[in-house]
């Protein structure tokens, strides 16, 4: 499902044939291809070594790189640097800014979006409630996630060099495609950091509990759903 929203998003890149471009968080390469169809020469880049594998196996005519988005370098600066559903993984928000600032030519433009403000709210809030009604509220306030409003976001990329041309903060419930179990599915595939150390058949209560929790506002004519909420950005380096 990341992938075909972020097919949208490229909409608002408009790579251009001649551009050299950054995929930052590229996953497992599918955008990076959709971009690279356009004639622009892509670089993918993410932090997780299997999903570069498994990038580079698939799309054998691109290149893929491990790095970290808080700390990079390339030899070439490029025209535009394009990230879809990535950056909420970056902690060190600021470093990552100054990195893409680093990566970019003059008059080189940023194409974002990643989780704002209010994303996952209520299966967060359906987490921190049941660890702490079942003992761990230490785990409660392990954060996972940078989720910035647009003040803040755009207030970080102006105070770093950049114009904001857009900003907008939008709700965007997405479906998940587990219809029977789509809130725990999340939960392991998304909650490893916060669940880690409980013995698993803990967590596979607790697990069970939060998604009774959200059922009402989740579950919805048979289908599950995450309130994301998405931060979309373009801006340029001045
Ligand atoms: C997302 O908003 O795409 C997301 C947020 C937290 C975990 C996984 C995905």
């Amino acid at each position: 499902f990341v992938y075909q929203y972020g097919k949208d998003l490229i909409k608002l890149l408009k790579p251009g044939e001649d551009e050299l471009i950054l995929d930052l968080g590229c996953g497992t390469g599918q955008l990076t291809n959709e971009i690279s169809e356009s004639g622009a020469t892509v670089i993918g880049m993410d932090s997780s070594e299997n999903m570069i594998n498994a990038a580079k196996e698939k799309y054998s005519n691109i290149d893929f790189y491990v790095k970290e988005a808080a700390n990079f370098q390339f030899e070439e600066p490029f025209d535009a640097i394009f990230s879809n559903a990535a950056l909420h993984w970056v902690l060190e928000s600021e470093k990552a800014v100054i990195s893409m600032f680093d990566n970019l030519k003059n008059r080189g433009r940023l194409v974002l979006e990643f989780g704002g403000k209010g994303n996952v709210k209520i299966i967060i809030d359906a987490v921190d409630k049941i660890l702490k009604e079942s003992g761990y509220p230490e785990k409660a306030e392990i954060k996972n996630w940078y989720f910035p409003t647009i003040s803040e976001y755009t207030t970080l990329l102006e105070s770093n060099g950049f114009e904001v041309e857009l900003a907008q903060l939008y709700e965007r419930p997405t479906e998940l495609t587990d219809s029977e179990n789509g809130i725990k599915e999340w939960l392991l595939m998304f909650g490893t950091v916060v669940f880690k150390d409980l013995n698993v058949e803990v967590r596979d209560q607790i697990i069970d509990k939060i998604q009774e929790e959200v059922k009402g506002r989740c579950f919805i004519n048979g289908k599950w759903f995450a309130d994301y909420m998405r931060i979309r950005i373009l801006a340029t380096k001045k």
